[in-house]
């Protein structure tokens, strides 16, 4: 693995955490987060009918209505591939629509994706963007930092592949001066092995709890490392797969590991991981919901696998190939979480148990499924003591 750059730290380095009214610290304060993973790609890998789709006023709506149920964030994710790619007919870019959104909310945390090496992204830009929208959100918006694993899409941009580890050291450097920016008093210059200087740069207004919460997701050693420096949350995947028993069984030395990383350079990290929620009132009905999701999926090669046939250099899935992991039933998500409201929730509270701080939640078809989950799982996850 490639050493990060060793800086010098900025003068004063606070992050949202070190706020007790910041957004993130109320955030923290539940026993187990919890968010939803939008999609404002057209990701349709199952022919059931569903009223899910990527358009802004549908995400929005599910936004809105995840904060009335009290939920601490929205995150979504942004890709760039070519025609036929995983976004089927269309796709919004996160990091605006996830911005828009603080106008049309108050309380909920909006984390976009930005893949912060394509262009490449002037640390000016990210700076005075993020301050922008920091202020706009009151201290709820944060990035998602994200590098490329897949070839095609920095072939998009017009260059090769940046290698794996290489990509969280320029990373590292990008966000030491975000952070500076962020930070800085005075004007100020650096020049290192990015392809972008900066001359006298100066940042106001500054971010309003000592800058915007970032996060990264990652599974590989450089990924841990970068997080463990630079971010709040780390979004994991399960080592074991998306089987909920195989991640049950795997996750807990996985965030021992990434929350001891950031300890041992005296930093508090928290884990997110992102399972998909099938529930219905009886086992009999939630059967024959995931079996139906399943009987409509349109196959490898079929429309919204368009993704599958793209390297990626990944680290964090590679848990799916390990034949001694129990396999997935092609549910989508992270991990797929089958069952009754209580048969979710004790599946919930396991997470909980193995060290995972939060959930943010994907649904077959969102909206009506956020709303089950709001009316008949919510109020057992309170009985269970993991919200607040
Ligand atoms: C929850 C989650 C969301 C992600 N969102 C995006 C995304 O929006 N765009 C993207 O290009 N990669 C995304 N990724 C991929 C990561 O940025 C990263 O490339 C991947 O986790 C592999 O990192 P690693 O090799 O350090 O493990 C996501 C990964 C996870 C787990």
């Amino acid at each position: 693995m490639t050493a990060l750059p060793q800086q010098a730290p900025p003068p004063v380095q606070l992050t949202p955490a070190d706020f007790p009214d910041s957004p993130l610290s109320k955030a923290f304060r539940q026993p187990l987060m919890l968010g939803v993973f939008l999609n404002l790609q057209d990701i349709k890998f199952s022919g059931l009918p569903s009223t899910s789709t990527w358009t802004f006023d549908y995400n929005a709506a599910v936004v809105q209505r995840a904060e009335a149920l009290g939920f601490e964030l929205a995150f979504s994710r942004t890709q760039w591939l070519p025609k036929g790619g995983y976004d089927g007919e269309a796709s919004l870019d996160a990091f605006v629509a996830l911005g828009a959104m603080a106008a049309v909310t108050k309380t909920i945390m909006l984390i976009s994706t930005m893949h912060v090496l394509y262009g490449p992204l002037h640390p000016l830009h990210i700076a005075k963007y993020g301050a922008t929208l920091d202020h706009i959100a009151k201290g709820r918006w944060g990035i998602n930092i994200v590098t490329g694993h897949r070839a095609i899409e920095h072939e998009m941009f017009g260059w090769q592949r940046i290698e794996h580890d290489e990509r969280y050291v320029l990373a590292a450097e990008l966000f030491d001066v975000v952070q500076r920016l962020w930070s800085e008093d005075e004007n100020y210059s650096f020049e290192g092995k990015s392809p972008w200087k900066v001359v006298n740069g100066f940042i106001t207004p500054k971010p309003l709890y000592g800058r915007p919460v970032l996060v990264n997701a990652t599974g590989s050693d450089a990924g841990i490392d970068f997080a463990a420096r630079y971010s709040d949350i780390v979004f994991i995947t399960s080592p074991g797969g998306s089987h909920i028993d195989s991640a049950l069984e795997t996750l807990p030395a996985h965030t021992a590991r990434i929350k001891q990383a950031a300890r041992s350079i005296g930093r508090e990290i928290k884990t997110l991981i992102n399972p998909v929620i099938v529930s219905r009132d009886t086992e009999r009905e939630t059967e024959e919901y995931a079996n139906a999701i399943v009987a409509h999926a349109y196959g490898p090669n079929g429309r919204g696998n368009g993704n599958r046939q793209h390297d990626s250099d990944a680290h964090a899935w590679r848990g799916r190939q390990d034949a001694k992991n129990k396999p997935g039933r092609g549910l989508g998500g992270n991990i797929e979480i089958v069952g009754t409201p209580e048969q979710v929730v004790e599946q919930l509270v396991a997470l909980k148990k193995t060290g995972i701080d939060g959930v943010q939640l994907g649904f077959y078809d969102f909206a009506p499924d956020l709303d089950y989950f709001g009316e008949r799982i919510l109020p057992l996850l309170e009985q269970a003591g993991v919200r607040l």
